[in-house]
């Protein structure tokens, strides 16, 4: 039986395939008992921090309300609502919060802060993102391409567009390497994943199975897809100004009706982890807009709003994965 009591969740790599599907297959178990009213408390007593040095909508939610769900609960410590960073030390703040929590949530920058936290809290620590990272998001994504396929997953296709040089398009690789898809990575080279991180993919991909294909050719890296993923193509802590470049550098690489037409794949369904650039009502759209004219960058509204979208069942797979993992690693039998 795999156990996974006690463990970190820091990236995806800190867990095996096994263990991997393991979380996956127990979301889907929770989301199930939510479902059907028969969900257990297995997170009685429990307590666990949420330090957020960026904003979240998802991440935060999914961690009060899946606590919640499981009879613990949550302190959320906001980007200026703790020392942490400021006053305080990243080992001084873990060894306290340690000492009053069972677990602790960190959304930062550097991933070196939140494996920092980790070495010295002598409890669980999970990433709620960094800038390298987005472990928790990949549950989600993997438990959602579960759901809307037929497929095993080694069978399922996926390929991400944007910009493949952050989190996500770091994420979205190592994941599939590790669980033994086929993945594809489909942005100019300037925006592929540091070379580190393809290579060590590439050395996950040899025991898995995987088929790891990084590519700037659009229609090569859709044919076949399953999924087609993006994300924001300027993501929080960067800059404003490079907005400018990423709109030159990205635009081919938009997912438009006509690269879902290009999976050939008439099933074919879209996912991104949102927020999402589509709506002039936000400020950075505001400002786009002001600027460049455009009212749709990586994604168009028909697309988002289409039948092949399934951007909020990932929303909501958000919860149930934390869940899991909460459960996973906090929770009584
Ligand atoms: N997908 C995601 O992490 O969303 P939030 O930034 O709203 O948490
Ligand atoms: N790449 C985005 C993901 C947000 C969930 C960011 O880091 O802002």
């Amino acid at each position: 039986a795999i156990d996974l009591t006690g463990r970190h969740f820091l990236k995806e790599l800190d867990f095996t395939a096994e263990e991997f599907r393991h979380l996956v297959d127990l979301s889907a178990e929770l989301k199930a008992a939510k479902r059907a009213g028969t969900e257990t408390r297995r997170l009685q007593g429990r307590n666990i921090a949420l330090i957020f040095e960026k904003t979240s909508t998802r991440t935060r939610c999914a961690f009060e309300v899946a606590a919640a769900d499981q009879g613990g609960s949550t302190t959320y410590l906001d980007p200026t609502g703790s020392q942490i960073g400021h006053k305080e030390s990243v080992k001084d703040t873990a060894r306290v919060l340690g000492r009053m929590y069972d677990a602790i949530e960190y959304r930062g920058h550097g991933q070196g802060v939140v494996e920092e936290l980790a070495t010295h809290a002598g409890v669980p620590v999970y990433n709620g993102l960094t800038d390298e990272w987005h472990p928790t998001q990949m549950l989600a994504d993997v438990l959602t391409m579960a759901e809307h396929s037929e497929k095993p997953l080694d069978r399922i296709a996926y390929a991400y567009l944007g910009d493949a040089r952050y989190n996500m398009g770091n994420s979205y690789l190592v994941t599939g390497a590790l669980l033994g898809m086929d993945v594809r990575i489909v942005a100019p080279k300037l925006l592929w994943p540091d070379n580190t991180i393809v290579e060590l993919a590439r050395q996950m991909a040899a025991a898995s199975g995987a088929r790891i294909t990084l590519t700037e050719d659009v229609s090569e890296g859709v044919r076949g897809a399953d999924f087609i993923a993006t994300d924001v193509w300027v993501s929080m802590g960067e800059p404003k100004e490079v907005w400018d470049e990423r709109i030159a550098l990205l635009g081919p690489y938009a997912v438009t009706m006509d690269v879902l037409r290009a999976t050939g794949n008439d099933a074919v369904k879209f996912m991104h982890c949102l927020p999402a650039f589509h709506d002039l009502g936000t400020d950075v759209g505001r400002e786009i807009y002001e600027r460049h004219g455009l009212t749709e960058l990586e994604v168009t509204e028909e697309v988002f709003e289409s039948e092949h979208s399934v951007v909020f069942d990932e929303a909501e797979n958000r919860m149930h994965t934390i869940k899991a993992v909460l459960v996973a690693t906090l929770g009584s039998a």
